[in-house]
């Protein structure tokens, strides 16, 4: 979900919304906003997207220059306009937007409910208001009634409170969902995520767990739960505005696809120094720390997972370390192999997914060394994790992931060449060779991009298709994973990615005329092997797409479309690989009329279990 807030000069409601607008992507089932006007709370929700409350408001608009507004991915309580959030105490003299799960609230609502507290909702959340209401009914401190509450509550929050005996504070506390506070002139800003605050600041305090922020239009003060005040170091934001918007683009992920050389580009001059050596020396890991790690488990969830598969080749490939990717929703279940000798390396664009924070979280309790990949400056991942490595790709936006997704293996082709080095597991002129390789992927993926027309007339011929395979062996059936991804998630198609040699095994069965099946074919050592399967399921009608190095120009004999990226080292075509087929999700998407932005049932950054 989403949070925003405003105190200030401005119309509120106008900045809530603006602010919303760059945030639906956290979640899109409903939409809400309370404004302070006149010491009374108004308070508009509205089930589905934001555009259904932007009309009320638009039809009917709130003057006042406080207000919290909320944008959701359900949880607790289907989309409705009773669940949608803020959520208020009886007499309406208390709103409160949250994102995350109250997990105790069954037996807060038994106990408030006995008190004689009517709930409206079937949320979590609303506990929240009506403790506020019980405890500021025992002293006039409203910010006591707070610390009570969070102190009552077990779970996960990030929280935005207007209440109208404070008609000029907003408040504001966290504890694992992640929560900023933008600084303004004469205004200041709460929001769930940077990107809504960049049109109005880029100097944001970043809350940390259990502390609360106490917000006028001219000061901020932050204070832990016990009223100790904190001081915290203001931040500067790097991103630009013009990252945050669509900038001409129909769509945020066709910008994001292409906005991939110049993040590839930026993610490794960041870690480059002028003799192109990999400079990771902010990272907690010396020579006989390196020498020491015995295992490598890569954990994450969806896109960043799939990098993860590719980040588990090349460790294994470069660095000479055994390495594995899992899943960090099972993770856990796997009672995995963890010691001080393994290496657990945290993957999300985010840095907030709440499964790959719980995996954190149970690496580091067991004894592991940990390390986080994630977009996101100061999110939670980014912060617990004993040692960080930023992707450059500026802020994502579209819910399907693209440029996070190829900064991120860009990364893990860094992190192996250091290790590697690190370890004298790699001759000079490997590394040297490798890292050229690297420099020269963001003017590939531009040459790719450039070729988008092509792949919109792929897209047209299989736009009907229900089903679909992605094939590929070795690093090939990694990127058939993310690619099938792609399909699935934005264009609705029901796709399976295969490892080539294993569709013979069963599920050939399903090949039958016209089905499209895309092989990815970019390894030369496999590539004959790779011909026979193509030669297999086309045997049985399959529509085949292929995607190879531009030399391997035999494919062109037995498939029915080729897409030719250009040549690269094998070993690190996964990175372009990936790009036009991310182009073809994307045109498929638009083909059927679909919201390629936000797809049905997702949000971009999932904060619950
Ligand atoms: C959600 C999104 C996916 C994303 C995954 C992991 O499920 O819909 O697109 O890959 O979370 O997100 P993260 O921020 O951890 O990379």
């Amino acid at each position: 979900c989403g949070i925003v807030g405003y105190i200030g000069d401005n119309n509120a409601s106008e900045i809530i919304l603006d602010g919303l607008e760059k945030l639906e992507y956290r979640g899109y089932d409903s939409a809400g906003i309370a404004v302070n006007y006149n010491q009374e709370l108004i308070i508009r929700k509205k089930e589905g997207r934001l555009k259904v409350l932007d009309e009320d408001l638009k039809s009917n608009p709130i003057a006042g220059n406080i207000a919290i507004g909320h944008t959701r991915w359900a949880t607790h309580g289907a989309p409705s306009d009773e669940n949608s959030h803020p959520h208020f105490n009886l007499d309406k003299s208390i709103a409160v937007v949250h994102n995350g799960i109250i997990e105790n609230y069954m037996d807060i609502k038994k106990e408030l409910t006995q008190l004689g507290y009517n709930f409206f909702s079937e949320t979590d959340t609303e506990v929240i208001p009506h403790l506020l209401d019980f405890y500021s009914k025992q002293s006039d401190d409203f910010f006591s009634a707070i610390q009570k509450t969070l102190k009552k509550v077990k779970g996960a929050y990030a929280l935005g409170i207007l209440n109208t005996k404070n008609p000029d504070t907003i408040f504001c506390a966290r504890k694992d969902s992640p929560l900023v506070i933008g600084k303004g002139t004469n205004e200041n800003f709460i929001a769930s995520d940077v990107p809504a605050l960049l049109k109005y600041t880029k100097e944001v305090y970043f809350l940390e767990n259990e502390e609360i922020g106490v917000i006028t239009k001219d000061s901020i003060e932050i204070f832990d739960l016990d009223k100790n005040v904190i001081n915290r170091d203001l931040h500067t934001i790097e991103w630009s505005m013009d990252q945050a918007t669509k900038a001409g683009y129909p769509h945020f992920m066709l910008k994001e696809i292409h906005e991939q050389p110049q993040g590839i580009r930026e993610t490794l001059n960041r870690r480059l120094d002028e003799n192109n050596q990999i400079m990771f020396d902010d990272i907690n890991l010396d020579k006989s720390n390196i020498d020491s790690i015995t295992n490598i488990y890569i954990i994450a969830c969806g896109t960043a997972y799939n990098a993860g598969l590719q980040g588990k080749f090349a460790l294994q490939k470069i660095a000479g370390i055994k390495a594995d990717a899992d899943i960090a929703s099972e993770f856990r279940y796997s009672d995995p192999f963890i010691d001080e000798n393994t290496l657990v390396i945290l993957v999300s664009q985010s840095g907030e997914t709440l499964d790959t924070l719980a995996a954190l979280r149970e690496a580091k309790s067991k004894g592991a060394t940990t390390l986080a990949i994630t977009n996101v400056i100061g999110s939670s991942i980014a912060r617990e994790a004993d040692n960080v490595i930023y992707t450059w790709a500026g802020p994502e936006i579209a819910v399907a992931s693209t440029k996070a997704y190829t900064t991120q293996v860009v990364v893990f082709y860094m992190l192996a060449l250091y290790l590697a080095d690190i370890k004298e597991n790699i001759s000079k002129e490997n590394y040297s060779h490798i890292v050229d390789e690297l420099l020269a992927i963001p003017d590939k993926v531009q040459s790719i991009i450039e070729t988008e027309e092509k792949i919109k007339k792929i897209a047209e011929k299989i736009k009907d298709n229900t089903n679909g395979f992605f094939l590929g062996r070795g690093l090939d059936y990694s990127i058939a994973t993310e690619a099938s991804l792609k399909m699935k998630e934005v264009a609705y198609m029901h796709t399976e990615a295969f490892a080539s040699g294993e569709l013979k095994h069963g599920t050939i069965a399903l090949i039958e005329e016209n089905v499209p099946v895309v092989a990815i074919a970019t390894q030369d050592n496999l590539f004959e092997k790779s011909l026979s399967n193509i030669k297999e399921v086309k045997a049985r009608g399959a529509y085949v797409i292929g995607v190879t190095q531009i030399s391997n120009r035999t494919i062109e004999e037995v498939a029915d479309e080729v897409i030719f990226i250009p040549e690269t080292d094998d070993l690190i075509a996964g990175i372009t690989a990936i790009v036009p087929l991310q182009l073809l999700a994307y045109y498929v998407s638009i083909l059927r009329g679909l919201d390629v932005d936000k797809p049905r049932n997702l949000a971009k950054s999932v904060t619950v279990e």
